[in-house]
């Protein structure tokens, strides 16, 4: 593996669960993989999930790892061509990616949507300038559409938990006070539309998210509906993908909380959120502590998914 973005960089699905549930229970059976070899991690953005559990993996493996945060004690990176450099932007990430790929064997990018241009964000500027000009692998740890090492973690989180072969699978929006991106539910989609389960998206009008992700998912206006007889409920927010309104916060109804009446509706569901969480916006402290939310699970299993990811990029170096 030389690029992971999208579920379809996995390959099989079945074999890639097969491997993280083999990765699981023998986590350091692979450390001669990664011995001499350096993972550089760059966040442009704060982490607490992705910056340990990557960590984590790499050391699972024997990597060394170098953790960049890009904004704090870095010079300023300018990302556009053909601009004069006069302002308080010092390195070209032209200069600056090749220099960093020179430091290590494998490089993971967190960088997230600005939400200034959708056009941009859509177009991954910064992740795939790193896999144009690093000459090296590269991951996404998020970038600014996709979050395919948590959409991973949850379909190993999914597959643990579930109860029967072909769950019932709703990712819900929720309100919150921040605009965020459509990574993680983009991601989530990529991934359960290419799984053995029955997937719906719930959401209020409006927040429609890229077609490219929804494929053939149902999608249920109606929450209450959506939480019929389901088997796990994915709750998460976003902001809007619509031209129009792109990046805005439309609504902040609290009516789409996830609560535990509404949990009642469901078969006995499991509760998921990819974390961090704002209680009580997205969901009521009683179901996110219930013994039916799976969020620590999920997270540890970021550890996981990650693990898998750099295991396969170490046998193809
Ligand atoms: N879920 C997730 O990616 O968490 P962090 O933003 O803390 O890394």
């Amino acid at each position: 593996m030389r690029v992971f973005t999208t579920v379809k960089d996995l390959g099989n699905l079945d074999a890639a669960l097969k491997e993280a549930f083999e990765v699981k229970k023998n986590r350091f059976a692979y450390k001669a993989l990664g011995e001499n070899k350096t993972l550089l991690a760059v966040f442009f953005n704060s982490s607490l999930r992705t910056r340990l559990s990557t960590q984590k993996a790499a050391m699972n493996l024997g990597m060394n790892v170098i953790v960049l945060d890009v904004n704090q004690g870095a010079w300023r990176l300018e990302t556009e061509r053909g601009v004069v450099m006069d302002g308080d932007k010092s390195e070209h990430i032209l200069e600056a990616i090749p220099v960093m790929a020179s430091y290590c064997d494998i490089i993971g990018v967190r960088s997230f949507a600005q939400f200034e241009n959708k056009q941009e964000d859509y177009s991954e500027k910064i992740l795939n300038q790193f896999i144009r000009y690093a000459g090296r692998p590269v991951f996404s740890m998020e970038g600014a559409t996709t979050h395919p090492l948590q959409a991973f973690a949850d379909l190993i989180t999914i597959a643990e938990f579930k109860t029967k072969e072909r769950p019932k699978v709703v990712l819900t929006w929720a309100p919150h006070p921040r605009a965020l991106p459509q990574a993680v539910p983009n991601s989530f989609a990529d991934f359960m539309n290419e799984a053995n389960v029955d997937f719906v998206i719930s959401h209020p009008e409006g927040y429609e998210l890229d077609p490219k992700f929804v494929r053939g998912a149902k999608i249920e206006y109606d929450q209450k509906k959506a939480f019929i007889a389901a088997d796990f409920i994915y709750a998460k927010n976003w902001s809007v993908f619509e031209d129009a309104d792109y990046g805005q916060i439309i609504s902040k109804d609290r009516s789409w909380t996830v609560d535990s009446a509404k949990m009642a509706l469901t078969n006995d569901a499991f509760f998921m959120h990819c974390l961090p969480v704002r209680r009580n916006m997205i969901v009521t402290d009683d179901v996110i502590e219930s013994p039916k939310s799976i969020v620590i699970q999920e997270a540890a299993n970021r550890e996981i998914s990650c693990q898998v990811v750099l295991k396969r990029m170490l046998e193809n170096l």
